[in-house]
């Protein structure tokens, strides 16, 4: 069986001296995967009952993004239409298509065909046994590239798929975000370092296995794992919490300061845009923020009276999907109303109508409770 060593599987020294592979290698990882696949793993799945790069390179690739048991039956029919590279090159693309349809995720099928008539035309219909020129054809990432090459060639090559990720995590107490470029280069150094001498088709299967059926997300099932004993996040009470999750983004705050004037029994309120947020809802006049709040304020009223008073009311925030939404209310009285409101979208509103006025929730909530507590309701 000959080693594939690529750039990408020389570990880093670090300076220390050490190299990843001396760090991280473990013949007894292997071996405890190994035994464990032949006994428990899974051995009927219509993909591993051949070593035609074809058909391994078929199932990979839907299993990319989909379950087993949804992939089975695309892939067969597949097969019954497409036997071999050659007739998946020359199909027309509808009928690629059509034979996806209902898979999802159609970039890949795009890629799929672009791939088999890459295989005709460049490498004679032959699928390459060398990870790295697997890698360079359309649709095969690293992972995917070295799991073609063990299933098919026997090639020692690494996977390193969102399963084994949160295996490795778990089991070597990686604190990381698995996603973040730092934690995921080694956590492929130690992919690297982990392989078998020998069999590299067993070791690679049981780990896609014990992702999927033992090691998963939520539920895993650690009693009857065979990497328990050396299971960091196990021994330390964090299965749970390994992988660690992607980091939320922090979410943009926006400010904007709500003017509700009131006059007796009625609220002034705005007509919004019909785009944007709240669009073509009446809701109450803003002032944007860092505006000169004196200026703007007896700007904006002076077509509606005087002011006698402008209080403060309590902030608060409204969280939409993208941003959210401080504000600050004030709660402005008329001493003297002038009749006519000069701008059109512009309307007194009377108290008893607000529950059932076309107003975003939370300022509905803001006007009833000002209303109650003033003890304004006609
Ligand atoms: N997921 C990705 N590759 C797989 C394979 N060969 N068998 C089962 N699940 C997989």
């Amino acid at each position: 069986m000959k080693r594939v060593v690529t750039n990408s599987s020389i570990g880093s020294n670090g300076g220390n001296g050490s190299t990843d592979a001396q760090a991280f290698a473990d013949p007894s990882f292997s071996s405890a995967v190994i035994l464990w696949q032949k006994q428990h793993g899974r051995h009927a799945l219509p993909w591993q009952q051949t070593r035609d790069a074809y058909r391994v390179w078929l199932s990979e690739i839907m299993l990319q993004q989909t379950q087993v048991a949804a992939v089975i039956p695309y892939y067969q029919r597949f097969l019954s239409s497409f036997p071999d590279v050659q007739s998946l090159a020359a199909a027309p693309s509808e009928e690629v298509m059509a034979h996806w349809s209902g898979l999802g995720y159609y970039t890949r099928a795009r890629n799929l065909h672009r791939c088999a008539q890459r295989v005709v035309a460049e490498h004679g219909g032959i699928f390459p046994r060398d990870p790295e020129l697997l890698q360079e054809l359309p649709g095969i990432g690293r992972s995917t590239a070295a799991a073609i090459a063990a299933f098919s060639y026997g090639v020692q090559a690494a996977i390193l798929d969102g399963n084994v990720k949160r295996v490795f995590a778990r089991v070597f107490g990686i604190d990381g975000y698995p996603g973040a470029k730092p934690i995921e280069d080694a956590m492929w150094r130690r992919a690297v370092a982990l392989l078998p001498e020998q069999g590299v088709e067993s070791y690679t299967q049981g780990l896609m296995d014990l992702g999927a059926t033992l090691c998963t997300r939520s539920k895993p099932s650690c009693g009857t794992c065979p990497l328990a004993q050396r299971c960091v996040a196990l021994a330390t009470d964090r299965v749970g919490q390994l992988p660690v999750r992607k980091p939320k983004k922090a979410i943009p705050e926006k400010h904007t300061g709500m003017l509700v004037i009131v006059d007796r029994h009625q609220v002034l309120l705005e007509q919004r845009p019909d785009s944007g947020i709240w669009g073509g809802l009446l809701s109450l006049p803003e002032i944007a923020p860092g505006a000169d709040f004196e200026a703007t304020l007896s700007r904006a009223t002076a077509a509606l009276g005087v002011v006698a008073s402008c209080e403060p009311l309590q902030p608060f925030t409204h969280v939409f999907t993208h941003f959210k939404l401080q504000i600050s209310p004030f709660q402005i009285a008329l001493e003297r109303r002038l009749e006519g409101i000069a701008q059109a979208n512009y309307v007194w509103y009377p108290a008893e109508k607000l529950a059932d006025a076309p107003l975003p929730a939370p300022v509905k909530k803001l006007l009833l409770e000002v209303f109650r507590e003033a003890d304004l309701f006609a």
